[in-house]
């Protein structure tokens, strides 16, 4: 399957470069008046990649790329993917013995190839027509797609020189894209404050009450149908894109288990951001790396997760001092993009009250997830037990279920604390002790006494 991804892109930038070197050549011939059947080089066919199945081509016909952009794309790849169809930039002017300034271009540390800056893109696209070139420089502009989307974008130019000697850059999420066909996925780090959560577990493990499971539905449904009600149905001018749920109830009842499941079961990555974390650590930084994630998500179909969400509800009243009044600008930041992001957002929170109106409006649901009762508790331990692990015949965990409240992520922690106790002592049978010693520590830890 990846391979075919793989051989699909390669046979779809092999004919990509093959126009891309004609486009050049006449750029050469018409800049050097030499005779050419073309008149302007837009005027060369491009590849017709309507029904191309490659990941590349994809992304050219989502952005609907023009031809200038297609270029400026394949410029930008050629360094790494086809570095000889650059040498034609070397040609020397003989008039100087030196290169051409008009062709612009940087020369590496260790690549020994030509390396294009913005000057190279404005001579390939419009010679010296100065018009064009004006009008081109749109391509670098802070809200064209190639920057938003992380696609291209310029290096910044050395202090003091001019600004088209910028290089251009090719990113490393799309050359990975276009090269290894996977999509890629940025790892956690202080520019990148979010992490892929992923889940063994599947629906069926899922235990909830039908009203909860009801509501989780929905979402469900609108990743399924978002874009035939929006688009099909026309109702887009009424329906802002996206959606928002919050999650919200007792620890360990499956928030996030069910937003991995949301994304496992749609084939959608599911991003966790840790606002306690965010909101406090990366003051001052946290626009931009959330606005990094937004960016990103938006443009790969992520469902984002904003886990310990009670970060937002606490920080927005008070304003006691100079940390406060940033954390609450990034907040009203972060609920600026949580309310226009087209896509899924989740926000989790153990907190109950303290969600105001003026909050709780602002999404399409709220779902609040309870403590299991007694029969779903059942379902837990059977669940948890079930497979190859050796329970002792005294053990009831129906009698189990019904004595003790305790949540989903509770009876793991008693599964992974009741294994542990009988391999230190060398049984491979679990006993009621075990279990019961665990179901204590846990009790303990949600302040019950047991
Ligand atoms: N309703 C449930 N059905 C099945 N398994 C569950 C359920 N709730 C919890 N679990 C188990 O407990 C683990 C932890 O649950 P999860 O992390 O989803 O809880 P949470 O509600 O997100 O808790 P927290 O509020 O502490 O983040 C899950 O991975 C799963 O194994
Ligand atoms: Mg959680």
């Amino acid at each position: 399957m990846e391979n075919q991804t793989l051989i699909d892109n390669a046979r779809c930038l092999q004919k990509e470069f093959a126009w891309f070197r004609q486009v050049l050549e006449v750029r050469f011939y018409l800049y050097f008046q030499q005779p050419t059947e073309y008149q302007h080089v837009g005027e060369v066919p491009p590849p017709d990649l309507d029904d191309d199945p490659s990941l590349y081509a994809k992304v050219v016909q989502h952005y609907q790329l023009s031809l200038a952009e297609r270029l400026t794309l394949l410029l930008a790849l050629a360094p790494h993917l086809a570095p000889q169809a650059l040498d034609l930039f070397f040609t020397k002017n003989s008039l100087y013995d030196r290169g051409y300034t008009e062709f612009g271009g940087l020369v590496g540390q260790a690549h020994s190839g030509f390396l294009p800056t913005a000057e190279t893109v404005l001579f390939l696209l419009a010679g010296d027509d100065l018009e064009q070139r004006l009008q081109l420089l749109s391509l670098f502009d802070e809200d064209h797609f190639f920057k938003r989307h992380n696609i291209v974008s310029l290096v910044a130019e050395k202090p003091g020189e001019p600004y088209l000697s910028s290089a251009l850059k090719i990113s490393q999420e799309y050359l990975t894209y276009f090269t290894s066909g996977r999509a890629y996925r940025p790892t956690y780090n202080t520019n990148f404050p979010a992490k892929r959560i992923e889940t063994e577990l599947d629906w069926n493990d899922l235990v909830l009450a039908p009203f909860v499971l009801h509501e989780v539905g929905e979402l469900k449904a609108w990743i399924h149908h978002h874009e035939t009600i929006r688009k099909d149905w026309g109702l887009g001018d009424r329906i802002k894109p996206g959606y928002r749920a919050l999650f919200y109830g007792p620890p360990g009842t499956g928030k996030t288990l069910t937003a991995s499941l949301l994304g496992k079961s749609t084939q959608l990555d599911v991003y966790r951001i840790d606002l306690s974390q965010v909101v406090s650590k990366y003051i001052g930084e946290t626009e931009k790396n959330l606005a990094g994630i937004f960016d990103q998500a938006e443009n790969k179909n992520w469902i984002l997760f904003f886990d310990e969400a009670d970060a937002l509800f606490g920080k927005r009243t008070s304003t006691k001092d100079a940390h406060d009044r940033y954390a609450n600008q990034e907040v009203a930041y972060l609920l600026q993009r949580i309310e226009d992001f087209p896509g899924l957002v989740i926000l989790a929170t153990n907190l109950k009250g303290n969600i105001d109106d003026a909050f709780a409006r602002r999404f399409q649901n709220m779902i609040y997830f309870p403590m299991p009762d007694a029969a779903q508790r059942l379902q837990l331990w059977q669940n948890a037990f079930k497979g190859k692990v050796k329970l002792a015949p005294e053990v009831d965990l129906k009698q189990l279920a019904v004595e003790y409240e305790i949540s989903g992520g509770g009876i793991v922690n008693v599964l992974r604390y009741a294994s542990l106790a009988a391999l230190r002592q060398d049984r491979t049978e679990i006993q009621l002790r075990d279990i019961l010693q665990g179901v204590r520590k846990e009790l303990r830890k949600e302040g019950k006494t047991g």
